[in-house]
């Protein structure tokens, strides 16, 4: 029987752990295909990334823009993995100063923007033997341990993944009984131009970051769903 390599799309994968994320994912065999919203950015990564002989194509992939998300999706007639990386972060604003508009401006992305894409995907992944979803959360939007440890207070950004979050066990168990397996990683607190430019002390390498998400894109079929996970273990929502 012939051996298709896995096809796996990323969102945001022009820089940062969504870079990462590609890279790792080609170097493990899969072919990927690396969403940008910029079509430019996202070619220079691509050519870098072919450089180093990865099987990586680039498509055009603005998550807040239903009419880009729907041309890519009909582009798109095989998937096995869906890595829902794309976010931006909204500043730091306490709740208390947190406008509408940045609370819908980060909310669009990090939020609508996911079951946007997942929704316009599901069908073509759902026809893989072993369709996986990761959705690329973070550890601050964990409400126990924004609860109990996180010192940061961040009104939109915080609240969106713990959207994210919610929306990872609600796909879960919708889709549990199915051979997709949907889980929410966190790459920890990673340099990149998340924090626009701010500096990041203390901050770990990407490409560490990006390795949990790949692990989880990869799993078999013993894996878990619905869980949260670091790359030193489950997390708690
Ligand atoms: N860095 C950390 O410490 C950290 C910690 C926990 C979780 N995370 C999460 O990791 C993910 C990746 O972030 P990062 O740190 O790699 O940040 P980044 O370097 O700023 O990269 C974000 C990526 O998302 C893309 N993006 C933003 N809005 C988009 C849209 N509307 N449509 C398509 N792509 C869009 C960006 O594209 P452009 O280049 O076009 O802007 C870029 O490729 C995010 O979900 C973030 O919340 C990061």
């Amino acid at each position: 029987m012939a051996h298709h390599s896995k096809i796996a799309l990323v969102t945001g994968a022009n820089k940062g752990v969504g870079r990462h994320i590609a890279r790792q994912l080609a170097q493990a065999g899969v072919s990927v295909l690396a969403g940008s919203r910029d079509t430019s950015r996202g070619q220079r990564t691509v050519d870098e990334l072919r450089a180093e002989g990865l099987d990586v194509q680039l498509l055009q992939l603005d998550v807040t823009d239903a009419a880009s998300v729907a041309a890519a999706a009909a582009h798109v007639t095989a998937l096995d993995i869906l890595v829902n990386n794309a976010g931006i972060s909204s500043g730091y604003d306490t709740p208390s100063r947190t406008s509408p508009e940045d609370l819908r401006r980060t909310y669009e992305t990090n939020v609508f923007g996911v079951v946007a894409v997942t929704n316009a995907f599901l069908p073509v992944l759902l026809r893989s033997p072993s369709p996986r979803i990761v959705n690329v959360s973070s550890e601050v939007g964990s409400l126990t341990l924004m609860r109990n440890r996180i010192p940061i207070n961040v009104g939109a950004y915080q609240s969106s993944k713990a959207a994210l979050n919610a929306l990872t066990i609600l796909y879960a168990k919708e889709l549990r009984d199915t051979p997709m397996k949907i889980n929410a990683v966190t790459p920890g607190y990673v340099a990149t131009d998340l924090y626009g430019g701010m500096p990041t002390p203390g901050a770990g390498d990407p490409a560490h970051g990006a390795a949990v998400a790949v692990r989880f894109a990869l799993l078999d079929d013993n894996g878990p769903s619905g869980e949260f996970h670091d790359a030193s273990g489950i997390l708690p929502w």
